[in-house]
């Protein structure tokens, strides 16, 4: 299979047709001298085609979820159905504004009110905030629940401490150092945490333990019971990044398995759209103990209204601006109504076979350091392509020539030139099979053509440092950067 995307140098549509003038400026009263406009706007003068023509290229230079298969490891691209896209986007959703009146939005309140309901359900939680705006922002935000918790138990200067295992997702540690934390990493053995060393770790000292589990090896830890019941002996508290809450959805939730408050992103689980860190859904759910300090204001229902309710006295205050990511939110619920029960348990169950599947297939072709069965994701190490000069990095760029995105790459840590791909429930035994395919492709083709890729797509192999630092962010920068090139 060849795959071809449109490049940076094709005809652009600045470049298509001289503007043409349009009449004389119009003069709209009220608006001062100064400010108006001194000559007419020109206008490209284009047809329909070229027009259509020059968006259906941009599009094709992006790579997304509508394409093709997105195997992102961590990160869950699933894709997002359209019904819940319609949804979002009619007028009584879309135009809402978040300042409106309580009485004028009765419906969208009753509408989070029930996701908040549903998501205590899920989590085994029993109280729920709609703010958090990402992933991270909800860790940030649980820290501050234990923050304050302890702050009235007297016991802030003591409890300094946040500890992680070396599994964790970046996000973790940053959070807690943002909320004021040290922190602490604990071992692994064998993907999961070293119940010893975590143990040997806890005191006095400790506020939080934050895991995820299933954790970022794509392992449950099955020892979640006996490190609850250590966390909770040393008067810590554990703390639950649901990222990755969708392979045991409807099966097992953190309530059970102990954990004192949880983060949730609507964007992964509950397939919403994903950008890049944001804008998201971050879903903070508390047990009893850290419930009264969740964000304000909290939705309340009171006979047949809902309110948002300011008066929480212990309450870390607000978080954001307005009160959810409302259209996100909807579209979760759509996700969720549409699925009901016993689909949401589908989604967990399709999700590990998906990724159990792809992962007996691919271990073909390179190492997989943990056991054999995951849960929604699994981990390969690139390390012996090194004896051909080759790293992870070149894998990854070959397989945008196939066109599939990249697995997430360099992470998990603790695996050498680690690639952790996750297949969830939405991609079908045929795309996987697509996907095995230009995997197999890419891992066994030669070294040059691996140094060299990716060569199929608008652009080539990338300075991803030098992209990150001088971003170039409009067309004018790129017009710049391709005459230069
Ligand atoms: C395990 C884990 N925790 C936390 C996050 C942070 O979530 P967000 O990107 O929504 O901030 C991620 C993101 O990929 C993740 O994979």
């Amino acid at each position: 299979m060849t795959f071809r995307q449109a490049r940076w140098d094709e005809p652009a549509i600045w470049d298509l047709a001289p503007s043409a003038a349009a009449g004389p400026p119009i003069a709209i009263p009220g608006v001062p001298e100064r400010l108006r406009r001194k000559a007419a706007v020109r206008w490209p003068e284009l047809s329909e085609p070229e027009v259509v023509r020059h968006f259906t290229r941009l599009s094709q230079m992006n790579f997304g979820i509508d394409t093709s298969t997105y195997p992102l490891g961590s990160c869950t691209m699933k894709y997002n159905p359209k019904v819940s896209e319609a949804l979002a986007r009619r007028r009584g959703a879309a135009n809402l504004h978040p300042d409106q009146p309580e009485e004028t939005v009765q419906g969208a309140l009753e509408m989070l009110w029930r996701l908040e309901r549903l998501l205590s359900k899920v989590t085994g939680l029993p109280e729920v905030s709609l703010q958090p705006a990402a992933g991270a922002h909800g860790e940030y935000a649980a820290l501050l629940l234990v923050r304050s918790y302890f702050r009235d138990r007297g016991e802030s200067g003591t409890r300094a401490e946040v500890l992680l295992p070396d599994t964790a997702h970046g996000t973790n540690p940053a959070s807690a150092a943002m909320a004021g934390y040290a922190t602490r990493e604990i071992p692994s053995k064998n993907g999961c945490v070293d119940v010893a060393a975590l143990k040997a770790a806890l005191s006095e000292r400790t506020a939080c333990f934050m895991l995820t589990n299933p954790n970022t090896a794509g392992l449950f830890e099955s020892d979640i019971l006996e490190i609850a019941e250590a966390v909770h002996a040393s008067g810590a508290m554990l703390y639950y990044d649901g990222a990755n809450l969708n392979a045991i959805l409807g099966i097992t939730h953190p309530g059970r398995m102990g954990f004192d408050v949880a983060h949730l992103n609507l964007h992964k689980t509950f397939a919403t759209p994903h950008g890049g860190g944001g804008p998201g859904a971050g879903v903070l759910a508390a047990g009893e103990k850290l419930a009264p300090y969740l964000p304000v204001p909290r939705i309340v229902k009171k006979g047949r209204k809902f309110h948002l309710d300011y008066d929480r006295p212990k309450s870390i205050g607000k978080i954001r601006r307005g009160y959810a990511s409302f259209g996100l939110d909807l579209r979760a619920y759509a996700f969720a109504l549409t699925h009901g029960e016993e689909g949401l348990r589908h989604v967990a169950r399709r999700s590990v076979l998906n990724s159990n599947y792809a992962g007996a297939k691919l271990g073909k072709f390179l190492p997989r350091p943990f056991r054999p069965l995951v849960k929604h994701e699994f981990v390969l190490s690139g390390a012996p392509l090194k004896e051909r000069g080759v790293r992870t990095i070149d894998l990854a760029k070959r397989l945008l020539d196939e066109g599939v995105h990249a697995p997430t790459v360099y992470f998990p840590t603790l695996v050498e030139e680690s690639i952790m791909v996750e297949l969830p429930e939405t991609e079908s035994r045929r795309d996987i099979d697509r996907f095995i395919a230009a995997f197999e492709r890419a891992v066994t083709d030669s070294p040059e053509n691996l140094h060299a890729a990716p060569r199929n797509l608008a652009v080539r192999r990338i300075d991803e440092v030098r992209a990150a630092r001088e971003p170039l962010l409009s067309w004018k920068d790129l017009r710049g950067a391709s005459a230069q090139s």
